[in-house]
C-alpha cells in the first residue's frame, strides 16, 4: 500500500516542533493571564449558520464543511474563533462580569492554498475585550499584543502595528464618490490589494465608482503611514485641519500604554473580515516581507447580531505560522526550548541495575525529571555521553554507592539515597 500523506497544508508536530509550539502557546497564556484576560474554548465544529452570519464571503468560501450521512444540519470546523465567542457571549451575557476579558488558543481550520505564513490548520491566539467602547480599550488590546512580541525578544524596530479606523477610510471613500452601498464590497477590495496587480485593483475599482484618478488620490492616502504621536500629517493629508477625532483619542491611549514607538496609521488597511466597525489594526514585519502576524480591531454590532445584548467588543487573533517565520528570520527562535531532563540516572554494574526503577521513580515523585538508560552496557563513559546528549543537568550512577555528577561543572560526588533529590537541585 503506497503511503498515505497527511493531508495538505497541515503539520505534523514531532517531539521538537511541539516543544516550540508549546513554548509559543505557554508565551501566549503568561501574556494573556498578565494582561488580566481569563482562558475560555469553543467547539473545534460549528453549525456552518454561525459563520454566514457576519464572517463575510472571503471566509464562508474558505470553510472546510460536512453533513453527517443521514443527517439534515451542516456543519463546519471552526475558521476562526470571533463568531463562537460572540455566541458564547451573548447566550450568557447578563450572568457575565463585566467587561468581559478573554482569551484562547485553538486550532482553525481554512481551506486555504497552502502557502508561506497560510496553512490549512494552523494555532492562533485571540485577544478580546468586551463590554467597553472606549479608546482605551483598543489601546489595551494594542498594549497586550506588543507584550507578547516583546516577550518573545522584538522590538519596535522589527515590527509594526498599523492601525487604521473603518470610520475614517469609509469617509474619504464616499469624499471619494464610493456610494454608500458599495462600502462592504470597497472594504472587501482594498484588503485584497496587495494580492492583485495595479490594473485589476483599477478595473475592479472601477466598478465601485472610482476612476483612474480617483484610485490615484485613493492611494495617495493609503501608501503614506504616520506616525502615532503626530497625526498632523494624516489631517493634511485628509485635507482636514484636525485629525479624525477617533484616531486622536486612541492615539492619546496608544501613548499612555507606552507603546506609541511600535504603532503606525495606515488608512490601507481595513481588514477583510466583515464584522468590523471602528479601530483595524494589523501587525506586520517591519519590511513588510510576510504576511500578518496578527489583526483585529473592533466588533461593536457582532454580539446584538448574535441575538445578545448591545456589547461594545475589541480583539485581534495572532497566528502561530506567520509569528514563527517572523522569529525565524530574525533569530529568535532559540533551540533550547524542550524540556531538559534533571537527571540521567544508568548504573555501572549489572547489580546495581536492578535498583535503577527505585531511584528513578523517587527523583520523580520529587517532582524532578528524571530519565534512564535503557541500555545494558555498563561502560561509564559511553552512558555519561547520553546524559550530556540528552541535555540532563546531572547524572545518578548506580554503583558500589550512589554518585552524582554536575554535567555542567563536571563536578562529581557520592551522596546518600535519601538525600539524591537535593543533590541533582542544587
Ligand atoms: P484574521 O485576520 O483572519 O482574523 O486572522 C488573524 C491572524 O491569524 C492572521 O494575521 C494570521 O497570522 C493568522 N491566520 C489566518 N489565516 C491563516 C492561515 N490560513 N494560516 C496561517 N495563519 C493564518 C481573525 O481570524 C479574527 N477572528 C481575529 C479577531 C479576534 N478579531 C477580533 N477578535
Amino acid at each position: 500500500m503506497p503511503k498515505i500523506q497527511a493531508p495538505k497544508g497541515t503539520r505534523d508536530f514531532y517531539p521538537a516542533d511541539m516543544a516550540w509550539h508549546r513554548h509559543l502557546l505557554d508565551a501566549w497564556r503568561r501574556v494573556s493571564v498578565r494582561n488580566g484576560f481569563e482562558e475560555v474554548d469553543g467547539p473545534i465544529f460549528e453549525t456552518l449558520e454561525l459563520y454566514k452570519v457576519k464572517s463575510g464571503e472571503g471566509i464562508v468560501s474558505e470553510l472546510f464543511s460536512f453533513r453527517r450521512t443521514g443527517g439534515d444540519t451542516d456543519f463546519a470546523i471552526r475558521p476562526e474563533f470571533t463568531p463562537t465567542l460572540a455566541r458564547m457571549v451573548a447566550d450568557k451575557a447578563n450572568a457575565l462580569p463585566k467587561p468581559v476579558k478573554w482569551f484562547a488558543t485553538p486550532n482553525f481550520c481554512r481551506a486555504e492554498r497552502p502557502q508561506r505564513g497560510r496553512l490549512r490548520e494552523f494555532w492562533q491566539w485571540n485577544v478580546d475585550l468586551l463590554g467597553l467602547d472606549t479608546p482605551a480599550a483598543d489601546a489595551e488590546v494594542i498594549f497586550t499584543c506588543v507584550d507578547l512580541l516583546a516577550e518573545l525578544g522584538m522590538d519596535a524596530t522589527q515590527v509594526r502595528v498599523k492601525v487604521s479606523h473603518r470610520d475614517v477610510v469609509k469617509q474619504v471613500l464616499l469624499t471619494l464618490g464610493v456610494p454608500e452601498e458599495k462600502l462592504p464590497g470597497a472594504f472587501v477590495l482594498l484588503d485584497k490589494r496587495d494580492k492583485l496587480t495595479p490594473a485589476e485593483f483599477t478595473k475592479q475599482a472601477g466598478g465601485l465608482g472610482l476612476d483612474e484618478h480617483r484610485v490615484e488620490r485613493f492611494e495617495e492616502v493609503c501608501r503614506r503611514k504616520y506616525r502615532s504621536g503626530d497625526l498632523s500629517h494624516l489631517a493634511r493629508s485628509l485635507g482636514m485641519t484636525e485629525p479624525p477625532e477617533d484616531l486622536a483619542l486612541l492615539d492619546e491611549q496608544l501613548r499612555a500604554f507606552g507603546i506609541s514607538d511600535w504603532c503606525e496609521y495606515d488608512l490601507g488597511i481595513v481588514r477583510g473580515l466583515a464584522y468590523y466597525t471602528g479601530t483595524v489594526f494589523e501587525v506586520h514585519e517591519a519590511t513588510g516581507v510576510e504576511r500578518a502576524v496578527a489583526g483585529g480591531g473592533r466588533y461593536d454590532q457582532l454580539i446584538e447580531l448574535f441575538g445578545g445584548p448591545a456589547m461594545p467588543a475589541v480583539g485581534f487573533g495572532m497566528g502561530d505560522v506567520v509569528l514563527t517565520n517572523v522569529l525565524a528570520d530574525k533569530g529568535l527562535v532559540p533551540d533550547d526550548v524542550a524540556p531538559r531532563p534533571d537527571a540521567f540516572v544508568f548504573a555501572a554494574s549489572d547489580e546495581a541495575a536492578a535498583g535503577l526503577p527505585a531511584v528513578v521513580s523517587q527523583l520523580r515523585r520529587a517532582g524532578l525529571h528524571a530519565r534512564m538508560s535503557y541500555k545494558t552496557t555498563r561502560n561509564v563513559g559511553k552512558l555519561l555521553k547520553d546524559a550530556t546528549g540528552c541535555g540532563a543537568r546531572f547524572a545518578v550512577i548506580l554503583g558500589d554507592d550512589v554518585q552524582v555528577k554536575n554535567l555542567e561543572t563536571g563536578e562529581q560526588k557520592a551522596v546518600a539515597l535519601d538525600g539524591l533529590a537535593g543533590a541533582v537541585t542544587d
